[in-house]
């Protein structure tokens, strides 16, 4: 297994949808191994194939670490989604926390998200699931999803916020920011 370099948060990668991933193969099987330990090297609690400058609909987590001291969650350890669909109820109740992004060092801000969610789809062998999350895990969960299709966590705040923000998201985007992990500083050209 080998630790793979993150791309930060203005790569062009990060901002397309997602390709389908349609089988099984030794190089897709290689490449979740690195995911998660690309993911534990930084210290994540869930990483996207995009964030490793793959664009495939896959991504892993082990949200296990956040929810030790709420022992009323299941404890479900490392996870792979592939190809995944994230269902919830209109009515459902909107939660605010933290999150932060491992393309995105030394940035945490507050999201809204839904509580409940209902998830499709096929672990590391493409075999089908359906779950339903709540809590941390469906929090990790809908960030990751979120990367598949070209959305990050700053895109849901004001635009004050990102005004404020934006002197810090150039120091991320030109590596002035010791995320503590190898990054890939992106192509100022392209
Ligand atoms: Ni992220």
């Amino acid at each position: 297994m080998s630790v793979l370099p993150i791309v930060l948060y203005d790569d062009p990668v990060l901002r397309r949808k997602a390709a389908e991933i349609k089988e099984d193969s030794p190089e897709l099987q290689q490449l979740i191994d690195d995911m998660f330990e690309t993911m534990y090297n930084g210290n994540g609690v869930g990483l996207a194939a995009p964030q490793i400058g793959e664009s495939l609909s896959l991504f892993v987590i082990d949200a296990d670490p956040m929810t030790e001291d709420e022992p009323e969650e299941e404890d479900l350890g490392k996870m792979v989604f592939i190809n995944p669909k994230i269902s919830f109820s209109k009515d459902e109740e909107k939660i605010k926390m933290d999150e932060g992004c491992l393309s995105i060092p030394g940035l945490r801000e507050p999201v809204s998200r839904p509580d409940k969610i209902t998830v499709e789809y096929q672990d590391r062998h493409l075999k089908p699931h359906k779950k339903e999350f709540t809590g941390w895990v469906s929090r990790v969960i809908q960030h990751e999803f979120d990367h598949l299709e070209g959305v990050l966590f700053i895109d849901y705040l004001g635009s004050f916020k990102k005004r404020l923000l934006a002197g810090k998201l150039r120091q991320v985007n030109d590596g002035l920011i010791d995320a503590g992990y190898p990054v890939r500083v992106p192509d100022t050209a392209g």
